[in-house]
Parts: C-alpha cells; sequence; structure tokens
C-alpha cells in the first residue's frame, strides 16, 4: 500500500485533504493523524473492519481496547450508556484535551473496537487539526498510538512514517506534539449516573491532566495500583494495554534514583563499565549542565524546572536511542512538581520497573 504523507500545518489546501482524510476513514480505511498528546492511527470507531484493521498495522493484541475520539460533546450518548453528571463537569473543564473518559458502551460500538470489552474509553482531542478530521470522519474515530505495538508513541509525523509507511492510506503531518505523552485516562465505569458514586472514579494512566485537577472538580479519585507498581499475575491493570512492556527503546532501560550525586557517580561509573564489555550505553539526563557524563549517547531531555519539555522529549529522545542501536540506557529519575507521575509512570513502564536505588 502507498502511504500518503500530508503536511497540514501551513498548507492551505489543509482542508481538501482533511476532507479526503475523512473520506478514507468513511470508507474503512485509516489515516495517521495529529493530537495534543501524540500521533493517533485512526479507523471508524463503529466498524468493526477497520478495528481490526488497526490492530494489524500496529501489530498489536486484539484484547487492547482503543480510544474513541469524538469532536462535539452531542456523540457522546451515541456511544456512551450512561454518563454520569460528574463526567459532564470533566468534560466541561478539560474538554477539548487531553482527558480520556471510560464508560458503559452503546451496542453501536462493536467489541473490536473495546477489545471485547463492555465499556468504551472517549476523549475529545484539544487540536483543531484532529477535530476537522474527526468531523470529517463521520464524527467517531477510534485510535491508538501511531506507534507499531511496544515502540515509544510517535510524537512527530516523521515517526509516525517510519512504523507506519506502507500500512496506512494516509498520515496527516501536523508537527510536533504539544503535550508528548498520551491522554490522563480517568475510568467512570463504575459512576452511576445519579448524585451517589457506586465506585470512585479510577485513574488508569497519568497525564497531562493530573489527579489534583482531577479533584478540583468532582471530589475523589484513585490510582489503579499497577500505575506505578509491576503488574504481575496478583496484580492485573485495568486498562488492559498497560499490561504490556511498553513505549520501550530496543535497549534495555535503568532508572537510577537517589541523591543527586551518587546518581551522577553511579551512572558514570556503570556507563564506563558496560562501555569496556562492549555495549552501546545512552544516557538520558536532565539540566544542561555537564555532569562529567560519558556515553556513546547522551541526551539531556529538559530541565527539571520546565517540566513541559520532559514531557515532550521523552519518547523522541527513546526512538533517537533506537536510531543510534544503544543497548543499554541510564536514565535519571524526573520527579517533577506536576507531571512527574506521567513522566515517571512512562519511564517506569519502559523499564520494565528496573530502578536502581544508590
Ligand atoms: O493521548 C492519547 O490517549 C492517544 C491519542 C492518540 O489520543 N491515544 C492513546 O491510545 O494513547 P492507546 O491505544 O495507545 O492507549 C489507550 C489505552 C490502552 O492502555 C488501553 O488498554 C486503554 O487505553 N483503554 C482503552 N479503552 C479502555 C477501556 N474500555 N477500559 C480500560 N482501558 C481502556
Ligand atoms: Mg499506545
Amino acid at each position: 500500500m502507498n502511504t500518503e504523507y500530508i503536511r497540514v500545518d501551513n498548507n492551505k489546501s489543509c482542508n481538501e485533504y482533511i476532507k479526503r482524510a475523512g473520506e478514507i476513514i468513511r470508507q474503512g480505511g485509516l489515516v495517521a493523524f495529529p493530537t495534543e498528546t501524540v500521533y493517533g492511527l485512526g479507523g471508524d470507531a463503529l466498524n468493526r473492519a477497520s478495528a481490526r484493521k488497526i490492530y494489524e498495522a500496529k501489530g498489536r493484541p486484539s484484547d487492547n481496547p482503543l480510544i474513541v475520539h469524538i469532536a462535539s460533546l452531542d456523540d457522546l450518548p451515541r456511544i456512551a450508556e450512561s454518563v454520569p453528571e460528574s463526567a459532564c463537569r470533566l468534560a466541561e473543564r478539560f474538554w477539548p484535551g487531553p482527558l480520556t473518559m471510560i464508560f458503559k458502551k452503546k451496542d453501536t460500538v462493536p467489541e473490536e473496537t473495546t477489545g471485547g470489552l463492555k465499556t468504551v474509553a472517549v476523549r475529545m482531542p484539544g487540536h483543531e487539526t484532529a477535530l476537522s478530521f474527526i468531523r470529517a470522519a463521520g464524527g467517531f474515530v477510534a485510535a491508538p498510538s501511531a506507534n507499531r505495538s511496544g515502540r515509544p508513541s510517535p510524537t512527530t509525523g516523521e515517526r509516525v512514517l517510519e512504523d507506519m509507511n506502507g500500512r496506512i492510506e494516509m498520515i496527516l503531518d501536523g508537527g510536533p506534539s504539544q503535550i508528548g505523552l498520551e491522554s490522563t485516562i480517568l475510568d467512570l465505569s463504575g459512576c452511576s449516573t445519579g448524585n451517589g458514586a457506586d465506585e470512585p472514579p479510577m485513574i488508569l494512566r497519568p497525564g497531562y491532566v493530573t489527579e489534583e485537577m482531577l479533584r478540583e472538580v468532582i471530589g475523589g479519585v484513585r490510582y489503579d495500583r499497577t500505575v506505578f507498581e509491576k503488574a504481575d499475575a496478583g496484580l492485573r491493570p485495568k486498562a488492559p494495554g498497560m499490561k504490556y512492556r511498553h513505549y520501550a527503546p530496543f535497549g534495555t532501560l535503568r532508572i537510577v534514583k537517589g541523591d543527586r550525586d551518587a546518581v551522577i557517580s553511579y551512572i558514570r561509573e556503570a556507563a564506563q563499565e558496560a562501555r569496556a564489555a562492549g555495549k552501546r550505553v545512552g544516557i538520558l539526563a536532565c539540566d544542561t549542565e555537564d555532569k562529567g557524563y560519558e556515553a556513546d549517547l547522551v541526551l539531556r531531555i529538559g530541565s527539571l524546572s520546565d517540566e513541559a519539555e520532559i514531557a515532550r522529549s521523552l519518547y523522541e529522545s527513546f526512538r533517537t536511542c533506537d536510531d543510534q542501536k544503544i543497548d543499554l540506557i541510564y536514565s535519571e529519575e524526573f520527579m517533577t512538581k506536576r507531571l512527574g507521575h506521567a513522566i515517571m509512570n512512562r519511564l517506569l513502564k519502559a523499564a520494565g520497573h528496573e530502578v536502581i536505588e544508590v
């Protein structure tokens, strides 16, 4: 299949292309598109054959449900069985934006889209191109991140092309993603439509919309334990996708945690030893000062005082390690104030929870 690659930022005939992209979706094809979080791999959410194609293009296990992207709140009742009042308040505050909410699903949504679940994840992305595209596509676009399964989510059109060339009909390149980490996922499927919540809303994946921001609007929320703990037979994540080693570079990733100076000297020594043993070593560090790191690749992914920069560059740094065929990566911990949970959740998953405490 020939994959059409279209730049939609600063493109005057952009509307025409978006219309065509929508047409491809209506006819059962796949189009990758930009959002404010990461790029999505879109197909018609109400068409079971499209969902199957998405799994195939990604090489993703089909028990891993897809997020349905909408462009208008009026469309929510067509796919969600019961929308609790708390969800309406959250939608008013955070949509369009980086929040995904899970509801009981209606029969309109095929189980192929929801990986066999009776619930559906819904998001209205905060990105103009994404919204126009969803409208052109008929209003309901199922989209996982546009990476091959297991690889880091793409935050540029070029990285989508790397993974999806020849596998999908079209890529809309809208420039680098603004946020760089996937949306916060909040499960509201256990909440009743009345005032009383049967089960408190649960964060299945942390993101740009933090626990505190959610609490301000709806009060109590809690975390699925597997967000920060290693999942095993006794501890299964509620979001099926969170059980896989994920968001990961090809090389082994180890997080080093502890006092600043101890971390620096540990990484320096460990890198030296690994290189002496013939490994290609990468280091992910914050801040710009010289910490005396020597490795095959040293990436300074942002400063702790600008956590948005760290979030934006994390996945790209994983992919740069892959470009450079790095076997072993040592990463500092990036426990920043607001986005720290989201950043560390991705880093921990990518590292298979390998943390060295020094
Ligand atoms: O920011 C985002 O959310 C991006 C952009 C493209 O919108 N999308 C994204 O999709 O990250 P994906 O498929 O890579 O991650 C979706 C996660 C998976 O871990 C999946 O298991 C979970 O959401 N999920 C989807 N539907 C669910 C459901 N009904 N119940 C529980 N988890 C669900
Ligand atoms: Mg993904």
